[in-house]
């Protein structure tokens, strides 16, 4: 048996060689890279089969390296200092003193940074000595993975070493947002809820212009099972699996929350749309969730997996 020192020890080693490593955080799994290394952060496009203009989140382990790789207002620090760590991303200015590359960062001058909670992704961070980029450890368009066997079937042996850590505790990604010119706009609903941002600023955080990208896991069609999924559905129609929560009815396939927990339901989503792909499901009927605390993320992915895919309109 490897002790989970040799673990690390071997994990670093990759990482410095310009391999990708998968490892946990509170939120998702991520599929890592050295941010400073141009090459190393190509291959994670590459194992992800992601268009390369999507900009990559840089892990760091302390607020002082975050604060070498991008500019923080009063917001931004204030943020990082009640949130961090957890699963919260700022995107920043960039500065000056920055390491991570320009492709890690798809050439915008902006930086998205998170210090991650979880005990093997700082005890990884802070062994690397540098930034890591990573993205959800998924092909893209596809579920982000919270747990290693998820990681193991969206990427195999693309990937260079596999840090188990268990199953994620918060199973959502992490809640974006942008602090620039005195603004501070939500670009991802994500682990840490809205009103938990908005109580601690004390102002309602704008939200991104609709139909602008400025974040791609903004795109219409992203976290999508194999599966189709029809929304709020009261009750499976014949020949649909039934996602359900709160316990609506007597025999789901699934409840997300049978207790009607929003956290419970956030931490069940994607590895119960995996299980439901996984028996074959030609349909997911997924039952209401309500709209506040993590339930505005949740409800913002199930949307998501729910449009029209590019495979749709025939592209490849
Ligand atoms: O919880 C999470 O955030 C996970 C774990 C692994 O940390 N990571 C994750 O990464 O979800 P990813 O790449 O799947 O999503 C990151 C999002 C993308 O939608 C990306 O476009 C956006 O962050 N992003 C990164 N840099 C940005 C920037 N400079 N401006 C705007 N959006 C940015
Ligand atoms: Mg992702």
């Amino acid at each position: 048996m490897t002790s989970l020192e040799d673990r690390l020890d071997e994990a670093v080693r990759v990482l410095r060689d310009g391999g990708l490593v998968a490892f946990p955080t509170e939120t998702v799994y991520g599929l890592g890279a050295d941010a400073t290394s141009a090459e190393a952060v190509a291959r994670i496009y590459a194992a992800k089969g992601r268009p390369a203009f999507n900009p990559l989140i840089a892990h760091v382990g302390t607020l002082d390296a975050a604060r070498r790789e991008a500019v923080f207002d009063a917001r931004a620090l204030a943020l990082a200092e009640r949130f961090w760590p957890g699963p919260l991303t700022l995107v920043l200015p960039r500065a000056a003193t920055g390491t991570v590359c320009d492709l890690a960062c798809a050439g915008l001058h902006s930086i998205a940074l998170r210090l991650p909670a979880h005990p093997l992704a700082r005890a990884l961070i802070e062994r690397a000595g540098r930034p890591i980029a990573a993205p959800s450890a998924n092909r893209s368009g596809r579920l982000s993975p919270t747990s290693a066997e998820a990681v193991h079937a969206e990427l195999g042996a693309r990937i260079d070493l596999l840090l188990d850590g268990g199953d994620c505790t918060i199973g959502l990604e992490s809640t974006i947002v942008a602090c620039a010119e005195n603004r501070v706009t939500l670009l991802r609903a994500g682990g840490l809820p809205r009103e938990t941002l908005e109580s601690a600023l004390g102002t309602v955080l704008e939200t991104a212009e609709h139909g602008r990208v400025s974040a791609p896991g903004m795109l219409a069609s992203h976290y999508a099972p194999n599966a189709r999924l029809r929304l709020a559905a009261a009750e499976p129609a014949a020949g649909e699996a039934y996602l359900d929560f709160g316990g609506r009815i007597a025999h789901p396939d699934l409840d997300l929350s049978p207790s009607g927990d929003l956290n419970e339901a956030a931490a069940n989503l994607y590895s119960f749309l995996r299980r439901l792909d996984a028996r074959g499901a030609a349909t997911i009927a997924v039952a209401p969730i309500p709209n506040t605390g993590l339930g505005l993320a949740i409800n913002d992915r199930l949307r998501r997996a729910a449009a029209p895919r590019p495979s749709d309109e025939g592209a490849t």
